[in-house]
């Protein structure tokens, strides 16, 4: 009679792979990759006119800077060794071409500037390529007559925004508007004016997303309606290949996707498809689902943000544009301290073992002296190490 009941009997396992999850030290050791913050890109906002850094409320812990404000950013991007930073200019005054964008003296330009010559050649310095944040419509580019985006118009106020952002000092642009063909105007537009080392990160697969939504007050944007004639349709992941391969052939450096998280699918299509590094934007909506959920205790930040951050890189993004750049960084090097510590112990481990093993040795070396007294071996043989050799001298004298 049993008081227990018996246990249902189980076919064993055959193969247990919960036997490379046991200890921190073996999981380390078998994961398949890890984000760095070589391979983060922080954006920043900068808008002409605050003397303070104003928050941008739909994004908690993201502001729009003053200049003093944006080269501290900067500065500590710099030091926590992030890849680069991206910037977004906000300017005062928009008008019907989005002429602040291409006016030396404009916000972004003048900022390019002050970045490139706080953190030198420590971050590359990128800068967004795009009408939308200067036009009173809020559009990417310049319209027509009755109120449509004009492709061939638009590129020609690229060409003349790559040329005075690449005047400014900037190390990359990156084209966002989705106008057909703007990759192969800016190459053309900065080879002429000599700016051949100035590159070009495409953002090749930008889809009209819901996820831009907390970036349009960080850029205190104007657009009423839509982006659907120019930016892709979320449906098609094929024709996000087929933008990258476009942009790859008028000479793009990187191509991006955009938003991340809602097309890791196009992620892994478009690094399978390219040969030239591939980004992703972690967007703004992105970035600001998590930190609301945070906000309510409803999901573990820390966790989710690197949790965020790798499933982006697990799905082939070599670089990962993202508001938590800086602090991910941060999070990054506490997790490597403390997997130095667990080696730490294992040293002294280590250590006590090596403790052992030489007195185990010496003892060893003892028995022998006493053997080859007793003339039972010959004494130069067995020691093929210089250090046995000499330390058995030491104690046979
Ligand atoms: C356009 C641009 C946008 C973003 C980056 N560049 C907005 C848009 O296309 O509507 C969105 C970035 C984000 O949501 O974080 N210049």
């Amino acid at each position: 009679m049993t008081e227990h009941p018996v246990p249902a009997p189980v076919v064993p396992p055959l193969v247990r792979p919960r036997r490379l999850r046991t200890t921190p030290a073996l999981r380390r050791m078998v994961a398949e990759q890890q984000v760095q913050a070589r391979q983060l890109v922080l954006p920043v906002f900068i808008r002409e006119g605050l003397t303070e850094p104003k928050p941008v409320s739909s994004m908690p812990g993201v502001v729009q800077h003053t200049r003093d404000s944006l080269l501290a950013a900067v500065s500590e991007a710099a030091e926590l060794g992030l890849g680069g930073v991206m910037l977004f200019g906000v300017p005062e005054t928009k008008d019907a071409t989005g002429s602040g964008a291409l006016d030396p003296s404009g916000v972004l330009n003048l900022a390019i500037t002050d970045v490139v010559a706080e953190v030198g050649d420590a971050l590359t310095v990128m800068s967004d390529l795009c009408l939308d944040e200067f036009t009173d419509h809020g559009h990417c580019g310049v319209l027509t007559a009755d109120g449509r985006v004009d492709n061939d118009q638009t590129l020609a106020a690229y060409a003349d925004m790559a040329r005075a952002q690449a005047h400014a000092g900037v190390d990359m642009v990156g084209p966002s508007g989705m106008m057909d063909g703007q990759v192969r105007v800016i190459r053309d537009a900065l080879d002429a004016f000599e700016h051949t080392d100035v590159g070009i990160l495409a953002y090749s697969a930008k889809y009209a997303s819901a996820f831009f939504g907390p970036f349009r007050e960080a850029v205190d944007s104007s657009l009423v309606g839509d982006r659907r004639t120019y930016q892709q349709d979320p449906a098609n992941a094929r024709e996000g290949v087929r933008e990258a391969l476009l942009d790859v052939a008028e000479g793009a450096d990187m191509v991006m996707v955009k938003p991340a998280l809602p097309y890791l699918d196009v992620v892994r299509r478009v690094r399978e498809a390219v040969e030239v590094p591939v980004a992703a934007y972690n967007v703004s909506g992105e970035y600001a689902q998590l930190e609301a959920a945070a906000e309510r205790g409803w999901i573990d930040r820390e966790a989710a943000i690197l949790e965020t951050l790798t499933s982006i890189h697990r799905a082939g993004a070599d670089v990962i544009l993202t508001y938590w750049a800086s602090e991910a960084a941060r999070l990054l090097a506490e997790i490597s301290a403390e997997l130095g510590e667990l080696s730490a112990e294992k040293d002294e481990v280590e250590m006590e073992w090596l403790g052992a093993a030489e007195a185990l040795e010496t003892s060893m070396i003892h028995s022998l002296a006493g053997l080859i007294d007793e003339g039972g071996i010959n004494r130069t043989r067995p020691f093929r190490e210089p250090h046995h050799t000499a330390s058995m001298a030491a104690i046979v004298g």
